[in-house]
């Protein structure tokens, strides 16, 4: 029988820069207020890198979430790296976090490009590379530096406002003869609307990688129709977790709790809602983190565990969409 593997332990690592919405309003080219955020997506704060890079943070999240597993770092025999906001365009974060945790050990390393859903792709990877029997200890990470590449111009203030700086980890490794662990995963794309939501420069798809009148009208920075995204987020958000539900043979009912991916609260409530799921199920970080992307759900893991509503055993819901369009979602006991 294939061996089945489980989530062993989290971690996270948040920036010591708060940014409360107070000092987004101060900014005064933005032209937002505290009020118009909250209400339209439930965030009240972020937190924004100072000197750190993504590599930096998911370096620290990654030691916490071995320490969480009791495992040591010579355990893990490979990574896979989930980003949208890499340090560099070449070679993939994977590699600098490899040197940094490994230094002198080469340690396979992956990245995954899929944006808000980037940890559940890399959590399905890791969970068939352990099931195949190719490795036994695998690190997740999403993190993800937004700030550095934000319109601060009212052009961008729809998008601005909804990100914030972060990582999360998981180890992912064996599971024992009682505990059933991962169950099963449902991903999606459907890039027809991939510009409703993208950064379309710098890039190698036209002749010119970026021109300066390119970086004069703010081609750099992120895109979004916020009403579509919206529109579409909550309906396969929906239509995945009934998928998964179905195919390991779960109900609504035998969910313990709810990790969504955290991009607006008012998605999640709806979702939840329409899922008929009780809000006291579900966990969201997004209030004080704002949208981390691929570091949303390690971070909330790690917030579940945090507050105790995440107990050993429990049947977890993990839920995402984001741009590409992409959606997943992933049913596991803790
Ligand atoms: N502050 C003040 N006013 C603003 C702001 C702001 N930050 N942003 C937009 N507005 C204004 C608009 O200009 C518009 O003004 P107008 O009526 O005078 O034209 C008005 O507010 C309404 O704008 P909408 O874009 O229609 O606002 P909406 O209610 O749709 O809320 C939001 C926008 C919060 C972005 C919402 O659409 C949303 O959350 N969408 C989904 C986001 C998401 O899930 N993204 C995916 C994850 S990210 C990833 O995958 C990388």
């Amino acid at each position: 029988m294939a061996q089945s593997s489980r989530v062993l332990g989290v971690g996270m690592y948040l920036p010591s820069r708060a940014v409360p919405n107070t000092e987004l309003e101060q900014i005064k080219t933005l032209e937002t207020t505290d009020e118009w955020i909250q209400q339209r997506t439930g965030i009240q704060s972020r937190h924004y890198v100072t000197n750190e890079s993504g590599t930096d943070m998911a370096f620290e999240a990654s030691k916490q979430a071995l320490a969480n597993a009791s495992i040591s770092a010579d355990d893990i025999d490979f990574i896979i790296y989930a980003t949208l906001s890499p340090d560099h365009y070449f070679p993939g974060n994977g590699c600098f976090l490899q040197d940094k945790l490994f230094g002198d050990r080469p340690v396979g390393a992956l990245d995954v490009r899929n944006q808000c859903t980037g940890f559940l792709y890399s959590l399905a990877m890791a969970d068939s590379l352990i099931k195949s029997g190719q490795y036994k200890h695998i690190l997740v990470v999403g993190s993800e530096v937004h700030s550095r590449g934000l319109d601060f111009s009212k052009d961008g203030r729809a998008v601005t406002v909804l990100f914030g700086d972060g990582a999360g980890a998981a180890v992912v490794g064996p599971s024992s003869d009682d505990h059933p662990g991962i169950l099963g995963h449902a991903m999606y794309a459907e890039g027809k609307h991939a510009d409703a939501l993208w950064l379309e420069y710098p890039c190698n798809a036209y002749d010119f990688f970026v021109s300066h009148e390119d970086l004069d009208s703010g081609v750099q920075y992120p895109k979004m129709n916020g009403r579509l995204v919206f529109k579409h987020a909550t309906r396969r958000m929906v239509e995945v977790s009934k998928e998964v539900l179905e195919k390991t043979g779960k109900t609504v009912d035998d969910i313990d709790i709810v990790l969504f991916h955290q991009a607006n609260l008012r998605i999640n409530q709806m979702t939840a809602s329409m899922l008929k799921i009780p809000e006291e199920k579900m966990v969201n970080t997004i209030q004080w983190t704002g949208n981390t992307t691929a570091a949303t759900i390690p971070i909330c893991m790690c917030e579940a565990l945090r507050q105790g509503k995440m107990k050993e055993n429990d049947l977890v819901l993990l839920c995402g969409f984001g741009a590409g369009f992409t959606w997943a979602a992933s049913l596991l006991h803790w």
